[in-house]
């Protein structure tokens, strides 16, 4: 029989938890604050209406209707276009290389809580101590101890999370999607009574339309809505295939897509009321405070939680356990979506299959350990997500808008919801969202190529894209091989 979940709640629980993750808390205030704060949020929240949604709704549809993961969700209206499901998969594994490394940290960050050792500046025990980090991304300095160990342990709760396949993923998610909202909303108390708090908020709310014409700000929008909600991973292809037939799709994209992204919004307020506190303490503007980079989640939150009023130790650690177990559904879920891709194509038993994934994720995630970790983290994230992620969302709309029946698709899927996919959701699939994304794609990449990302020599570009490129490469390889079952 197939593999199917409990109930209706287990899907929206196990999806929410796979969307609501490191992305929410570490990736969305980070880019956020890059991209100028209150400039970034009316970006995010289009591409949240005009191409998340939309395309969580095709992935739910597509991993429905097919019963198949990635690959052969694509292969099974056209057998030439598997290597689309194999890119997303290739991509999810390059994201979740780094994304388990990040949970290392934060399980260092776990055992540091208990005396606080981030001491007054958090930011100089984060470069200094956790990260020993080097001056530049070829100046590797070997590899991290305490992160690689925390990084194989990461894998390791990864593995046991999924060993029991979907049924297991069903019953963690009650506990990783509830305990953090309770943590937050803690947090943004303490943030948002702290003196200058403010000034933090108000950069972050105050819409700036001038910075609407910035192209990669908008690139950067539509990649974060992807990451955010795990579209264009396979991911939710996967998942939605194990749904009964009588399920609801279009209701759950949206539940799925606002809960989200609410979380995203909520931890933007935690983490700018702590940077205008850092202004006011620092006597900086909030857009200078900390470094804008992948660090900054490692800066914002111990500040708060040094600022509680009693408990900091306790309610430290606490944090550090939910980011853990925010983190580790969104992981499970990346590795499902290739396990799940893996078991169609070879007769091997998913827990082998599962050791394989956990084995590669390690050796490839040993770059991140190194003390240019931090650097590599950030160019590798920012080209599988702002070209990677958002390619895959193009040609996923491209595929169900004009190479099938749209309108059967699309009548499939209101007849598996209550809310429809009405015209409204054809018009984003075949118009909306390949014009944004070719338009984004085709500027951002005529200027990465005039000004290599984030000041790293060219060589760091030609690393991001030939990454991607060899993951593209990949995936054509897989999407040739016969199926073996
Ligand atoms: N959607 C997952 C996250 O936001 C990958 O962390």
């Amino acid at each position: 029989m197939k593999e199917k979940w409990d109930n209706r709640l287990a899907f929206v629980l196990a999806s929410i938890g796979s969307a609501i993750g490191l992305g929410n808390l570490w990736r969305f205030p980070y880019i956020a604050y890059r991209y100028g704060g209150g400039a970034f949020l009316i970006p995010y929240l289009v591409a949240l209406f005009t191409a998340g949604i939309p395309l969580l709704i095709l992935e739910f549809g597509l991993g429905h209707k097919t019963e198949h993961g990635a690959p052969y969700a694509f292969a099974s209206y056209r057998k030439n276009w598997k290597w689309l499901g194999w890119f997303a998969i290739a991509v999810a594994f390059g994201v979740v290389a780094y994304y388990t490394v990040i949970m290392s940290w934060s399980f260092i960050y776990f055992f540091h809580s208990f005396s606080l050792s981030w001491g007054a500046i958090p930011e100089v025990f984060f470069n200094n101590m956790v990260l020993e980090i080097s001056d530049s991304p070829f100046s590797l300095g070997g590899i991290n101890l305490p992160i690689l160990v925390f990084l194989i342990l990461t894998w390791i709760a990864i593995y046991y999370c999924i060993y029991k396949g979907v049924k297991s993923v069903g019953k963690v998610v009650y506990v990783t999607v509830i305990l953090p909202w309770v943590i937050l909303i803690v947090l943004i108390i303490r943030g948002v009574t702290l003196p200058g708090a403010l000034e933090g908020l108000s950069y972050y709310l105050t819409p700036n339309f001038s910075a609407l014409k910035d192209p990669a700000v908008w690139i950067n929008a539509y990649a974060q809505i992807f990451f955010t909600l795990s579209v264009g991973f396979g991911v939710m292809i996967a998942y939605a295939s194990y749904l009964p037939k009588k399920a609801d799709i279009v209701n759950n994209a949206f539940i799925i897509g606002l809960s989200n992204c609410f979380t995203s919004f909520l931890a933007g307020i935690a983490v700018f009321s702590s940077l205008g506190f850092l202004a006011y303490q620092t006597g900086k503007p909030v857009a200078d405070v900390v470094a804008s980079g992948p660090g900054l989640a490692f800066v914002a939150y111990p500040t708060i939680i040094n600022m509680l009023p009693f408990g900091n130790s306790i309610f430290g650690a606490l944090f550090f356990v939910m980011l853990l177990t925010l983190g580790i559904d969104s992981a499970f879920s990346l590795v499902e979506a290739a396990s799940k891709a893996g078991s169609e194509q070879w007769k091997i038993p998913r827990l082998r299959l599962n050791f394989l994934i956990a084995a590669i994720g390690i050796f490839v995630g040993l770059i991140f350990t190194t003390r240019s970790g931090l650097y590599w983290l950030d160019i590798v994230d920012h080209y599988l997500c702002n070209y990677g992620l958002v390619i895959i969302g193009l040609m996923e709309a491209i595929f169900i808008g004009y190479l099938i029946n749209t309108d059967s698709f699309r009548e499939y899927i209101s007849s598996h919801s209550e809310i429809k996919a009405g015209r409204w959701w054809s018009f984003f699939v075949k118009i909306a969202v390949p014009i944004v994304l070719l338009v984004v794609l085709g500027y951002n990449t005529y200027y990465e190529f005039r000004n290599p990302y984030g000041g790293y020599s060219t060589a760091a570009l030609v690393i991001g894209f030939g990454f991607l490129v060899v993951l593209l490469i990949v995936a054509i390889i897989f999407s040739k091989k016969e199926r073996r079952l």
